[in-house]
């Protein structure tokens, strides 16, 4: 008896369609230095319109395109920019940052409680990338106090 396998290989059309390529998102990010310094609050709901009328220098504050696919940290660094972080695998809290808008979501995350996430919206930007068109973050949160006291306590 004849057995039919399925053709394979080069030039071999089949219906799976290429996977297509998402538009990068738009993420505004603010360092929490400057929070500080400016005497804001992260809880502000205008922090970025505050950000953006205040005439910062574009390390710490700014947009920039950031592929679906990519971590923050690493679209971040693309752009020049440099952000703190230590072991790039979700293991600590040195590259945290705190979503203010937007979705992104961390495909490894090996420190941060649940509420901490759901609550306190952190984010380890290691490993998280954009879910949404856009983003708003404040990176360089391990400069607040209780991302601080967790990243030297915990573990
Ligand atoms: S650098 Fe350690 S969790 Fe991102």
């Amino acid at each position: 008896m004849d057995i039919q396998l399925p053709a394979v290989g080069p030039g071999v059309e089949t219906d799976d369609e290429p996977e297509e390529e998402l538009p990068p998102a738009t993420v505004e990010y603010l360092d929490y230095r400057v929070v500080q310094q400016q005497g804001w609050d992260i809880d502000d709901d205008d922090l970025f319109e505050k950000a953006a009328a205040a005439d910062l220098d574009e390390r710490h504050y700014g947009v920039m395109e950031a592929p679906m696919k990519e971590s923050l940290l690493r679209s971040a660094e693309d752009h020049g920019l440099k952000w703190p972080f230590q072991c790039r695998s979700g293991t600590c809290a040195m590259c945290a940052g705190v979503l203010k808008g937007g979705e992104a979501e961390m495909d490894m995350n090996l420190f941060l409680e649940d509420h901490e996430v759901e609550e306190m919206d952190l984010r380890l930007t290691c490993t998280c990338q954009p879910e949404s068109d856009t983003v708003q973050v404040v990176f360089n949160a391990i400069q607040m106090e209780y991302v601080r006291d967790i990243a030297q306590n915990r573990g």
